[in-house]
């Protein structure tokens, strides 16, 4: 999959699958701009030049408008947009019927807004370099309803690949490509839960066909394929990876 000499903007890149993203990314010679409210991450390493980290919050449009303008004027350009921002908050993220309304806004915000943020000042950059490609996370969470409900996330990922339908559509003809991989569990930073927990980890992978929780190169893999020129004819769409947990009755 050829990434050299793109332009990528990785949101949501301060740790877990945007952070492993952009250093694939990175690694294969693409230049990428990340984006968190954390500050860089210290396992990022790049050539002088090749990398940007901009800290602050992705729900701020003057925060998103100015960072991607600051990239794109640098390169002239931008070819990929990867969206990974995103909260799960246990415990406070629960039913509708009970749930504090302030969390479900900052959820929605943060899950969905941002991505919309980014969408539209990513759009211009992309119709300037003659196309691009986006990839969206949502979760295996929005095909389902769950008995321990986390309705702000699951109705936020939901959204994402209604979105992403829409700009895939709206752009097409611009040849800009949209689409939405769906992670099963993955241990990253969001599943901190699970660090002093292997048990935990071991009774899930029982429920996974392949017998295993995802590996944040899983979803590396997913995404550089749908980014690059080898999903070129992909939009609209997508991509569960989750070990076939979807596919089980
Ligand atoms: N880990 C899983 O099991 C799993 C499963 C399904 C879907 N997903 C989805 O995949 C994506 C990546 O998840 P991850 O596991 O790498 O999570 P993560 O928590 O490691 O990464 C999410 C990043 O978003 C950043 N962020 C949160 N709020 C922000 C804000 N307001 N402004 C800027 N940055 C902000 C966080 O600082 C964090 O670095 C998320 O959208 C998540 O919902 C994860």
């Amino acid at each position: 999959m050829q990434v050299a000499g793109k332009v990528a903007f990785v949101e949501g890149a301060g740790g877990g699958m945007g952070l492993a993203i952009a250093q694939a990314l990175l690694a294969r010679g693409a230049h990428v701009a990340t984006a968190d409210i954390k500050p860089a991450s210290a396992e990022m390493t790049a050539a002088d030049g090749m990398h940007l980290h901009l800290q602050g919050d992705l729900t701020d449009d003057s925060f998103v408008a100015a960072g991607i303008r600051s990239w794109t004027d640098r390169h002239g350009r931008l070819d990929y947009l990867v969206n990974t921002t995103g909260v799960l908050w246990f415990g406070r993220d629960k039913s509708c019927a009970e749930m504090d309304m302030e969390v479900w806004d900052r959820v929605m915000a943060i899950n969905l807004k941002s991505f919309v943020l980014t969408i539209r000042h990513a759009v211009p950059a992309m119709q300037r370099a003659g196309g691009g490609a986006m990839v969206h996370f949502s979760s295996i969470d929005a095909l389902r309803g769950d008995d321990r409900p986390q309705d702000a996330y699951g109705a936020s990922k939901a959204a994402v690949i209604r979105l992403s339908k829409s700009v895939a559509i709206q752009f097409a003809r611009q040849n800009i490509r949209s689409n939405v991989i769906l992670p099963g569990p993955v241990h990253t930073p969001m599943q901190a839960r699970w660090d002093e927990d292997a048990a935990a980890i071991d009774r899930l992978a029982q429920f996974v066909p392949l017998g295993r929780i995802g590996k944040v190169e899983d979803m590396v893999s997913a995404c550089l394929f749908l980014l690059s020129d080898e999903a070129s004819f992909i939009t609209g769409t997508e991509l569960v990876v989750d070990g076939g947990l979807t596919a089980r009755p």
